[in-house]
């Protein structure tokens, strides 16, 4: 026993010098230990014809001490910060919600947990990520960063360096993020909603952090209402050289730029209508959003208002690549960022 103890010692020493090899192991087991889900998920569809769910998102409030410009929350509505849209369900309401909703579809096993900011529930957030095995918390990074939530991975909004985002979200907000995001001992990556606003300035964010502790940078592209003309929408000409910048981002910088190149293509304009639109995998059940009262919200997170057809965001090219395409490094890719 105790040479046992000793070789396992000697072992763990050896590999943490070895850190890739260690998440590399890691990840390897996040797939080894999903395979069975993903067969029977595979399975029921072949046998009924329909998609069945294996992830949620869910807006956990929508309460939120910021009021960015881009946001599909408050879109019509530029209410006070402490003002709560909608009746909002106690800690215990929201835990049997989700057991329902855990009970309903099985398969899911992957939340994003959204809003408004999701770190303004931060004691139910804690006990909720606990009922799935893997989380992610979308949120602006003003307020504390939990370190001590299980399962748990955090995605801090950067909508550019500081004037970028500052003008999107509002003043000192860059600063108070990146303290938080600079002394984290926590797991966290970040996303950046791009738009006419901030187009010029990812490569600048992209150089900006890498080489710190942020794990990496994943982009998508401002969705606008249905029926309105946005002036942060992009044109399909200035999405696809935004595009080319990604793709050249990813050349320079690898890993750093958390989308793999079919991510990063199925943003292009020639895309829009295979990925998102009609046929967009969110659309069409394989997630399932719930809204802060704990119903579900059609289509996606975003609401019945979003106009699929303009649509820029992140995840419908995840799961475009990884159930339409079968594209494994995708799985890994997202499977990294809990390790
Ligand atoms: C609604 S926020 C909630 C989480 C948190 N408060 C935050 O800002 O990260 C979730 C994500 O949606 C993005 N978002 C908001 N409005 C959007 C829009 N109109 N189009 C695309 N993404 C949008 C935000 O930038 C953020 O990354
Ligand atoms: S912090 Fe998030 S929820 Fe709050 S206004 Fe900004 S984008 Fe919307
Ligand atoms: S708004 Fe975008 S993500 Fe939501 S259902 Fe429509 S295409 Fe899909």
């Amino acid at each position: 026993m105790e040479l046992r103890e000793e070789i396992m010692e000697k072992d763990h020493s050896r590999l943490n010098k070895h850190p890739q090899l260690v998440t590399d192991l890691k990840v390897l087991n996040i797939i080894i230990k999903e395979i069975p889900n993903f067969v029977s998920i595979s399975a029921k569809q072949a046998w009924t014809k329909k998609i069945h769910a294996s992830s949620a998102a869910i807006d956990i409030s929508t309460a939120c001490n910021l009021r960015c410009v881009h946001c599909y929350v408050y879109r019509n509505e530029k209410v006070p910060y402490e003002f709560n849209r909608l009746s909002q369900m106690s800690d215990e309401e929201w835990i049997a919600r989700i057991e329902r909703l855990k009970k309903e579809h099985p398969h899911i096993n992957h939340v994003t947990w959204v809003g408004g900011e999701p770190l303004m529930k931060r004691e139910l957030l804690r006990k909720g990520t606990t009922l799935f095995k893997y989380n992610w918390i979308i949120t602006n990074g003003t307020l504390p960063i939990p370190e001590d939530f299980e399962n748990t991975t955090l995605i801090i909004s950067l909508d550019g360096p500081e004037e970028y985002h500052d003008q999107i979200r509002g003043k000192d907000v860059y600063s108070r993020a990146k303290n938080n995001i600079m002394k984290t001992k926590a797991n966290v990556y970040a996303h950046c909603v791009i738009n006419s606003k901030n187009k010029d300035s990812i490569e600048k964010l992209v150089e900006e952090w890498i080489g710190t502790n942020l794990k990496g940078i994943r982009f998508s592209f401002h969705t606008p209402e249905y029926g309105v003309e946005d002036p942060l929408w992009l044109s399909a000409d200035e999405r696809d050289n935004i595009v080319k910048q990604i793709s050249m981002l990813k050349e320079k910088y690898g890993n750093f730029i958390w989308m793999t190149k079919i991510e990063i293509e199925a943003l292009k304009s020639e895309n829009q209508l295979k990925v998102f639109g009609d046929n967009c995998l969110l659309k069409n059940g394989a997630n399932i959003s719930l809204d802060n009262k704990g119903d579900v919200k059609k289509p996606c997170v975003m609401g019945p208002t979003a106009d699929c057809n303009r649509c820029g965001c992140t995840v419908p090219p995840m799961l475009y690549a990884i159930a339409k395409k079968n594209h494994i490094p995708t799985a890994l890719n997202l499977a990294k960022s809990f390790c």
